[in-house]
């Protein structure tokens, strides 16, 4: 039920971790908490409330990625402090990744940080936002460009919460989830595999996103602040990042990872030892997942060029990340442009 500490705080995942919740926090020596959530779970958010002695206060918040702004976390504040919130109090956040990376910002920054325990209810947030301790918020100028680094007291995912969960969102969570697998190696991959055909009523969540905040932590743990090797979990995202730029974001940042997965994928096959047969099998893995491996029509010269517009952020250079071998993924990677254009090419038709 509950993955190793490698990252310092426990990551709990099961049925009924909800009615935990309160249990858990307790035994981090939290006695008084409040709750904040997505209005979207509010439900979920209320069992979590309840196992607080006269139950913990519970705030609710419109969300949604274009709610992730200055102007949200502003009222995240005032409710903190008129919910008078101190260091002594537990801050619970509820809902998907966005709930995370704001409520965790908030908390990370009100009164210079108070204690913080995140409740993810999307796929999205278990296997991936929730995970590795980056909080942010939106800025006009561009996602995610407020934030900070803060580890939460625990991270409690109830995989009952995944049955209200539309299975569009889902899916969004699925292309971390091929990533995790292509940087874990062929058990990991082949038991997606096996479940890629069936129904999700009946995968054992519980037992595949304990195995993907493996992955996810055990990379972090080697690199909390992200200077080097949690690189590696950008696989398939400097692809993925321009096709959703060029597309404004018509393409979902889940479907624009398998796009750029297979399209790491094309580039590592022109740089390295990256097998077809190995290729082949990510590209049938994305599809039997229901996920796109192309998106038609996208302007090449115009991803090619949202790329540079990235590279120059990073100090000037074009590097990737690609697989040798599933389990194998190196980072730092500078490709020819003309493999790279091709990679583009082959995913925009
Ligand atoms: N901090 C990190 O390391 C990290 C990593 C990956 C993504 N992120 C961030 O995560 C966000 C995306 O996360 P997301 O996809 O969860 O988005 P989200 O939080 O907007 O959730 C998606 C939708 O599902 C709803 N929802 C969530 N849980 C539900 C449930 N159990 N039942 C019914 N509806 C539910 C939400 O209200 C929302 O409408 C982005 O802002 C991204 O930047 C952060
Ligand atoms: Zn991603």
């Amino acid at each position: 039920m509950s993955g190793e500490p490698v990252l310092g705080y426990p990551i709990v995942v099961g049925a009924k971790a909800l009615d935990r919740v309160a249990a858990i926090a307790r035994e981090r020596g939290y006695r008084r908490a409040v709750v904040l959530a997505d209005a979207n779970v509010e439900s979920h958010a209320r069992r979590a409330a309840a196992g607080f002695g006269g139950e913990a206060p519970l705030r609710t918040f419109v969300l949604g990625e274009e709610r992730k702004t200055l102007a949200t976390l502003g009222a995240v504040y005032d409710a903190l402090a008129e919910l008078e919130v101190d260091r002594g109090t537990l801050v619970v956040g509820v809902g998907g990744g966005v709930a995370g990376d704001l409520f965790g910002f908030a908390a990370a920054t009100f009164m210079r940080g108070v204690p913080f325990l995140n409740v993810p209810t999307s796929l999205v947030a278990m296997v991936d936002a929730a995970i590795g301790g980056k909080t942010a918020v939106d800025l006009p100028a561009g996602k995610n460009l407020a934030g900070a680094f803060a580890d939460p007291v625990a991270v409690v995912s109830d995989v009952r919460t995944l049955e209200t969960l539309p299975p569009a969102q889902i899916r969004e969570g699925l292309g971390e989830m091929v990533k995790h697998a292509v940087l874990d190696g062929e058990e990991t991959f082949a038991q997606l595999e096996h479940w890629a055909s069936e129904p999700f009523e009946r995968w054992p969540w519980a037992e595949l996103i304990e195995r993907n905040v493996r992955v996810k932590a055990a990379v972090v743990a080697r690199d909390r602040l992200e200077h080097g090797d949690r690189e590696l979990l950008n696989l398939g995202h400097t692809f993925a990042h321009a096709f959703e730029r060029v597309s404004h974001y018509a393409l979902s940042h889940g479907s624009a990872v398998a796009v750029g997965l297979r399209a790491a994928g094309i580039a590592a096959r022109s740089w390295g030892p990256w097998p077809e047969g190995d290729q082949r099998r990510v590209v049938a893995l994305l599809r039997a997942l229901e996920l796109p491996t192309s998106y038609p029509g996208l302007d090449v010269d115009g991803v090619l060029a949202a790329m540079r517009v990235d590279k120059k952020r990073r100090e000037g250079r074009l590097r990737f990340v690609l697989p040798r071998a599933l389990g194998d993924v190196v980072s730092g990677v500078e490709l020819d442009d003309a493999m790279v254009r091709g990679a583009v090419e082959r995913c925009t038709r």
